[in-house]
């Protein structure tokens, strides 16, 4: 489906929402806050098994909008819906066909998908407990509450949803104090989102690398970093009797169904963090120092979230990559190098006009090679997800225990183009053994280690030196399996009401 122009400079819709026009009691909360202090979460996965009375559960649902509130409320409240769930819940077809493609063949539904998603070997959707075959969830279920007031919640939360659902995953979590089970402080880097609508529509002068992003990279109905609107199921507003959707930016004659909702892309990665660290230990030779030096490089921070690229970074996250185009500082094929490279429109390269203007037309061949990857602005996510299971210390992994059954991250992160931004991200960067001139690897964090086009292997890991060859791992283990995963769609509120009353 082609994304639509801007056809008229940008007229936020006037609403509940403030100066900006964007309706915050619209947009579910998790848009717009990380919840972090809601220490406590469980995610229900739900499959209708009465579609009148789980549309009723969804029409009255006291889901928490991104309106601040203060004091915080004691729990927050969050729900999404897969295509399988909105076929279950009776949503006409062509409604439903309105979707992306991505979002209606489901993140399991197809080979293809889950080879180019390196879901493969052991993380192959055929051995996942829920995401798979007859366990795709209709509903998600997102609960986060202060601290000793979860249980309550849940209980109630369950009992209500009892008459039209059956529970198919009740996925618990675990504060882990910010750190994520490996032991790296996590949730540093994020986009800032444009929630004012100050940034033109389409800036073709934001030729260097910068956080903000569009609020359409992340929200429906607004536009994204091309100044497009992302394809959505825009309506009839004959099929909208009772006035519930908004209406859309770009069309006002028709009902937004896709206004202030998101895609929510939802894996449980089961970390094997004995694994992680006996291995790093091993190429370590057993010292402490060396260890350290060489899970940073794989994750491109410190344990403590220093970028090691730049460690008088103050802030830990205003860096790029710009100075250190062969990876010296920061190996390229460090997690957060691939899953976000900081760079921009404009290859890097030395100030001046004059400089400027040959990479600008593309002259500068090695500043031509250091810009194979695409642009960031168009590949951002926003990372929402939370560590469960039992924590295990880098000393107890050493000292020989075994990785808990249950221990990993449920990642979550949210945007506009499924295809665009988390498969091209997974599949480009992540998972690549090509990725930004490398071979021979993939993600040391995440790869799945499977060899590559042509039998190419992936579980190498390199280390340029500024002095002499590049050092390098070789037979990397596999520390991260899928063990479930769906797409989800989060609805604006409105939407949310309409598809309850569908
Ligand atoms: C068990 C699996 C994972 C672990 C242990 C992990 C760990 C980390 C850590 C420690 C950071 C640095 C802290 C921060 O900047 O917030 C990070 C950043 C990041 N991760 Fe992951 N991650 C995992 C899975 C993923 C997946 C599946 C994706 C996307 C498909 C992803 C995308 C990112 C992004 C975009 C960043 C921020 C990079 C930046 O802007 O500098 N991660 N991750």
């Amino acid at each position: 489906m082609a994304e639509t122009p801007v056809t008229a400079p940008l007229q936020p819709q006037k609403s509940a929402g403030g100066a900006s026009g964007v309706d915050s009691a619209d947009i579910q909360g998790l848009v717009r806050f990380g919840y972090k202090h809601y220490t406590e979460a469980v995610f229900l996965l739900l499959r209708v098994r009465e579609a009148r009375a789980a549309r009723a559960w969804l029409a009255g649902a006291s889901v928490t909008s991104a309106v601040e509130m203060k004091p915080l409320p004691d729990y927050a409240l969050q729900v999404a819906v897969t295509s399988d769930g909105l076929r279950a819940l009776g949503v006409s077809a062509d409604i439903i066909d309105g979707f992306s493609q991505e979002f209606l063949d489901g993140m399991a539904g197809d080979p293809s998908r889950a080879r180019r998603l390196g879901d493969e070997g052991p993380s192959d959707p055929k051995y996942w407990i829920w995401g798979g075959g007859d366990r795709v969830p209709h509903c998600a279920v997102l609960l986060y509450a202060l601290p000793g007031g979860l249980e309550a919640r849940r209980l109630a939360v369950e009992a209500q949803c009892a008459a039209g659902f059956d529970l198919l995953q009740r996925l618990g979590t675990t504060d882990m104090g910010g750190k994520e089970p490996f032991g790296f402080t996590d949730g540093i880097s994020q986009p800032l989102l444009d929630w004012d609508l100050a940034q033109p529509a389409s800036d073709r002068t934001q030729l260097e690398y910068a956080n903000l992003s569009c609020l359409g990279e992340f929200l429906l109905g607004y536009p994204n970093e091309y100044g497009l609107y992302t394809p959505r199921p825009l309506l009839d507003p004959s099929r909208d009797a009772q006035g519930v959707l908004p209406r859309a930016a770009e069309s006002p004659e028709r009902a937004d169904l896709g206004r202030n909702g998101s895609y929510l892309v939802f894996r449980q990665l089961r970390q094997d963090v004995s694994g992680f660290w006996r291995a790093l230990d091993r190429y370590a030779g057993g010292n402490a120092g060396e260890r350290d030096r060489l899970a940073a490089a794989m994750v491109g921070r410190t344990r403590t979230g220093q970028p090691i690229v730049d460690p008088s970074s103050v802030n830990l996250n205003d860096f790029t990559y710009g100075a250190d185009p062969e990876g010296i500082r920061c190996p390229l094929g460090a997690h957060i190098r691939r899953a976000n490279p900081r760079n921009a429109d404009l290859p890097a390269g030395a100030p001046g006009i004059l400089s400027r203007l040959i990479r600008t037309l593309g002259f500068d061949a090695s500043a031509r090679s250091r810009d194979l990857m695409s642009s960031t602005r168009y590949h951002r996510l926003l990372r929402r997800g939370r560590e469960y299971g039992t924590a295990v210390s880098i000393d107890q992994a050493l000292a020989g225990a075994a990785t808990p059954a249950e221990v990993g991250l449920h990642f979550m992160c949210l945007n506009a183009n499924l295809q665009r931004q988390f498969e091209f991200v997974q599949n480009a960067w992540i998972m690549s053994n090509r990725f930004n001139g490398l071979h021979d690897e993939s993600d040391p964090l995440l790869g799945n280690r499977m060899p590559g086009p042509g039998a190419t292997p992936s579980d190498g890991f390199s280390m340029p030196q500024s002095d002499g060859p590049a050092g390098r791992l070789t037979a990397v283990p596999q520390f991260v399996t899928v063990t479930g995963g769906a797409y989800f769609f989060l609805p604006g509120i409105r939407a949310l009401r309409f598809l309850a009353s569908a």
